[in-house]
């Protein structure tokens, strides 16, 4: 689809299912590179995202065997071949970059360019690097911009990370389950992902302790087995619906969440004004934008508020009776969304790493265009709150973390 013409003014009602988390399932098809058997996941979102990330493992010489319409799907890499990720499916999305750990793992090299994906600043991968090196591998870089990892022997070691960084610390695991010995990580992120992550290597025959602290420690065995596993839900699609209902919906029912991931969000939403119930895995939003209080928001890793959250939020934030704040301590450069909301008639001041959102401000159509995957959220919701239509460009951006947000 190349745009979304948005009429708005309409009222969301009803009930919504989230799927399961983006985040989790690109690193844990990732992770099935390990298995000598096949492994069975289930409930596989139908995203532009999977597909790439199934592109690249397929070229790698995995079978891909999709058993059925609701997403369940069996990996084989009992046929894992190559060791060379193809540079025009990494460039498209960077989580491609974490089969970096799991052919280091079984095959003892891993080639690949640098990684492309969401133009949110710049994205480096220097803390991977630098922890492959730490397990004994070789990293060398040639001029036509593609990394070789070479390791005869992964050899456990104790890695310090100046950044909770939720891709290293994955790339890590990935690569240190069939070290020889033990390997440490210290300052790990701890978000949910990184935990259901963990949960499928155990699965799979892994020694790890610790997920879901900032000390991750993990024996090295020899053989990994495939297994079923079940994704978590997704916690930055959930709080993007929260947002949406807030800001459209008479009544919405989110459903299918794990509300502890979502404390961050609710509480700022509540702080706001927002009126929701949590009931079980279901959150019941009661949309409305009167007397909504600005607030000031602060991106942090995990269990602080997501970085992939303040875009959409920002949109709702243009209602609110006064100015806020949100200051971005992940990705300084995450503010596509502010000019394209401003063209809506927002009045968002933007400044280095953070920007200040002057409400209320009564948002028309306009010609638009997603940035990035988040941008691309953030304006469905100005453009269900706008008067009059908007056309939203660049709706690839919105399929790539997005099963079904304009269906
Ligand atoms: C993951 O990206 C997510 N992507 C991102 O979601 C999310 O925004 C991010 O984590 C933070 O939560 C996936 O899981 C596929 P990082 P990742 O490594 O792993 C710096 C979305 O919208 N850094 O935690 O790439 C980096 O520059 C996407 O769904 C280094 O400096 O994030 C950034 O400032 C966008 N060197 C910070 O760490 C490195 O080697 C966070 O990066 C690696 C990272």
């Amino acid at each position: 689809m190349e745009k979304l013409i948005i009429q708005g003014g309409n009222r969301l009602e009803g009930r919504v299912r989230v799927s399961s988390a983006k985040n989790a399932v690109l690193p844990i098809i990732a992770g099935t590179l390990l298995a000598s058997t096949p492994s069975k996941l289930l409930e596989i979102p139908n995203l532009e995202d999977v597909g790439t990330i199934c592109q690249v493992i397929e070229s790698l010489g995995v079978k891909i065997t999709r058993n059925n319409a609701d997403g369940e799907i069996v990996f084989d890499a009992s046929t894992l071949t190559a060791t060379e990720a193809p540079y025009e499916l990494v460039r498209k999305m960077r989580a491609s970059f974490l089969v970096m750990g799991p052919l280091l793992a079984r095959k003892g090299e891993a080639k690949i360019s640098m990684p492309g994906g969401c133009a949110i600043g710049a994205r480096p991968i220097d803390l991977h690097l630098k922890a492959f090196e730490a397990l004994g591998a070789k990293v060398s870089y040639s001029d036509n911009g593609t990394y070789t990892i070479e390791a005869d022997r992964l050899v456990g070691n104790k890695i310090y990370l100046d950044f909770a960084s939720v891709g290293a610390t994955i790339n890590i695991l990935l690569a240190a389950v069939k070290a020889e010995g033990k390997t440490t990580i210290e300052n790990s992120a701890k978000e949910p992902e990184i935990i259901d992550v963990v949960n499928l290597l155990t699965k799979m025959g892994a020694k790890i302790r610790g997920a879901g602290t900032d000390t991750i420690t993990i024996e090295g065995v020899e053989t990994l087995c495939g297994c079923d596993h079940e994704i978590i839900p997704d916690r930055i699609e959930a709080g993007t619906f929260l947002v949406m209902a807030a800001a459209a919906g008479e009544k919405v029912i989110i459903q299918n969440v794990i509300p502890q991931h979502l404390e961050a969000v609710t509480s700022k939403l509540k702080e706001i004004g927002v009126k929701m119930d949590i009931v079980g895995d279901s959150i019941i939003v009661h949309g409305g934008l009167d007397n909504l209080k600005p607030i000031d928001i602060r991106t942090q890793v995990y269990p602080g508020f997501a970085t992939d959250l303040q875009q959409p939020l920002t949109a709702l934030l243009t209602q609110c009776q006064g100015a806020s704040q949100v200051v971005e301590t992940i990705y300084p450069e995450r503010f596509g969304h502010s000019y394209q909301l401003n063209s809506m008639g927002a009045k968002i001041d933007q400044e280095e790493a953070m920007c200040y959102i002057n409400g209320p401000t009564p948002l028309h159509g306009a010609r638009v265009y997603a940035t990035d995957l988040r941008c691309g959220a953030a304006l469905i919701v100005a453009a269900l709150m706008a008067d009059g239509v908007t056309e939203i460009g660049n709706v690839y951006h919105i399929d790539r973390g997005y099963e079904n947000i304009y269906h």
